[in-house]
């Protein structure tokens, strides 16, 4: 999986010392997956939910579709975030999924007219999550939450639990970066 594309279909062959590895072709799911997939999807292994989500290369949004274990997409929409973005892993509890809308921004026509690199980060805007309902049938649904400017590659984990007062809360472990 790359994360500008659809995920690849692969074919592995064992021979006696080896391996014959072949490209099979785009993997959608029998048409089901219309969007690139970053490579960290994710599987709830309570119930062998399929996560799949990746950001745009063109505009504002991200898209998410998620696979009950059977490989029937059961939900999926596209959520609109600040601007064009970098967005690399996503984590999961066993009800949400967290969506982060991090400014780490996609600008391939500045980096071509001032080089550089594609991606720029912008420490003056803040650092968003976007927590939704995995099964929520409508964008709306994401409800954001704004934390001081950092970037996270990858996350460690997440899960639901409730803190000392009684009010239910996500925690979420990543390497964040300045
Ligand atoms: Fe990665």
């Amino acid at each position: 999986m790359v994360e500008s594309s659809l995920p690849y279909h692969i074919k592995i062959d064992q021979k006696e010392n080896s391996f014959d590895i072949k490209s099979i072709g785009h993997e959608t799911f029998g048409g089901q997956l219309t969007h690139n997939v970053s490579a960290h999807p994710k599987v709830n292994h309570k119930t062998g939910e399929f996560y799949t989500f990746g950001y745009s290369m063109e505009g504002a949004w991200l898209s998410y579709t998620l696979f009950n274990k059977d490989r029937k997409a059961i939900n999926g929409c596209n959520i609109d975030i600040t601007s064009a973005r970098m967005i690399h892993d996503f984590p999961i509890t066993d009800n949400y999924c967290i969506f982060p809308d991090l400014p780490l921004e996609f600008d391939p026509k500045k980096a071509m007219k001032e080089g550089g690199f594609v991606f720029k980060f912008d420490a003056k805007q803040p650092s968003r999550y976007g927590i939704m309902k995995k099964l929520a049938q409508q964008k709306s649904a994401v409800q954001w939450f704004e934390m001081p400017t950092h970037f996270v590659f990858h996350y460690v984990n997440a899960w639901e639990e409730k803190n000392a007062e009684g009010q239910d809360i996500i925690v979420l472990y990543g390497c964040a970066q300045e």
